[in-house]
């Protein structure tokens, strides 16, 4: 259909199923040593922390997970009596540094009687595209321009942009289901361009530590959802321990790494998050490493490189990084016409993972899933997946199946 995308310019990408070359994944439960493990135990205490420091090394790089932040109000209560909507703004703050670096929204039922469970996730337009029902703050970082979503031709935001985005993120149905919402915009903590870094917040800790990171963009999306969730343990209204990590496309790969490095997640919910995200990468179908080194180069470290058209010799495939979530909910989730993430090497991912929810418990086995499971016909276990009609986009269809799989596997 016409929503298909081909990818930027010089990008050729493979949408036939028949040549996708039989491949090999490697072992999950294989630890560099040579030797394999059999309980989730020895899984969790041996293998994990080798494949969680593989990622480190070879694709996200590493990050200042040990900074510590603060965070205070910014501006009054905002209140919607109608939606019955609370919204407060909070500045995050880098603790050594008094630095700025991003200012995260809370969207919480006005009339909770007790802490409720949240969606904790980044937004790509500022915390005022997400709804037109309080007055927030245009955000003042870069995004790439995008006249019909209020953004200027010189990369900022205007009027326009105010909830522009809330089809994605549907804050009434949400909210009547009894969860918050927490989210900030991801160009304040890294702006969504090559070269961007030194308009990051990566500069500031150059010369506050005695080592240096290797951390790309979407490293540095993941690590901001892991200071605010450092946060939400003294906001009240919100239950720390029902948290879930939130995200579409480069920001369902953050949140896959994010909720891979902090075990505080309760679970992750990752929303065609593609090659880098839940698809298998040698598959070799839709996008791939090389599209992302030559379009986007600053979201992965300098070995991603490697990787270009050399899918097979990566240390890792995505079910290791789907793997790091284990035993917690996780759900991936796809869309038809959306070929560039590769629907089936998204859910290929996630049946490689399960193996590691087998071991701990029998909890979930997809390996016999052969085959994909129908176009709006979720699969619903503590790990989730469905495939719907249309595009690459995040749809009242995919929240209702979120919030389902929240409702069952976290509240
Ligand atoms: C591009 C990119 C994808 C990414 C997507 C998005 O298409 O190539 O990897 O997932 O943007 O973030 O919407």
């Amino acid at each position: 259909t016409s929503s298909i995308f081909y990818g930027p310019e010089g990008s050729s990408p493979n949408y036939d199923e028949e040549k996708v070359a039989p491949y090999e994944l490697p072992d999950l439960f294989l630890t560099i040593a040579g030797k394999q493990v059999s309980s989730f135990d020895e899984w969790f205490s041996v293998r994990r922390p080798e494949i969680l420091s593989v990622y480190e090394k070879s694709i996200f790089g590493t990050s200042p997970l040990q900074a510590r932040v603060s965070f205070r109000k910014s501006g009054p209560e905002r209140v919607d009596a109608t939606k019955s909507i609370r919204a407060q703004l909070y500045d995050l703050y880098l603790d050594n540094k008094n630095a700025l670096l991003t200012q995260f929204i809370v969207f919480t039922p006005l009339n909770a009687k007790e802490a409720v469970p949240a969606f904790l996730g980044p937004n790509v337009l500022g915390n005022q595209s997400l709804t037109d029902l309080f007055s927030l703050p245009l955000s003042i970082s870069w995004v790439y321009p995008r006249p019909a979503l209020g953004i200027d031709a010189t990369g900022y935001a205007t009027v326009e942009s105010v909830g522009v985005h809330s089809s994605r993120w549907p804050l009434d149905m949400i909210i009547k289901r009894g969860f918050a919402v927490v989210s900030f915009h991801y160009s304040d903590l890294f702006p969504d361009k090559p070269g961007g870094r030194p308009e990051s917040i990566q500069p500031l800790f150059d010369v506050s530590s005695n080592r240096s990171y290797s951390w790309g963009a979407v490293a540095t999306w993941a690590w901001g959802m892991i200071k605010v969730m450092d946060c939400l343990k003294d906001i009240d209204a919100i239950d720390e321990q029902k948290v879930i990590a939130t995200g579409h496309s480069r920001l369902g790969k953050a949140c896959l790494w994010a909720g891979a490095q902090d075990k505080r997640f309760a679970g992750v919910i990752a929303n065609e998050s593609g090659e880098g995200g839940s698809a298998i990468s040698r598959r070799k179908f839709g996008e791939r490493v090389s599209d992302i080194v030559r379009h986007l180069p600053h979201w992965f470290n300098d070995e991603y490189r490697s990787f270009v058209d050399n899918e097979e010799n990566m240390p890792v495939d995505s079910h290791f990084l789907i793997s790091l979530l284990a035993p917690r909910a996780v759900y991936v989730a796809s869309a038809e016409d959306d070929l560039w993430s590769d629907p089936k090497g998204e859910f290929a991912g996630l049946v490689g993972a399960s193996k590691v929810w087998k071991l701990y418990g029998n909890i979930a086995d997809l390996s016999s899933y052969k085959e994909m499971p129908l176009t709006g016909k979720p699969l619903s276990e503590i790990l989730s997946y469905h495939i719907r009609s249309g595009g690459h986009d995040i749809t009242a269809y995919d929240w209702k199946q979120f919030l389902d799989f929240a409702d069952k596997f976290i509240k």
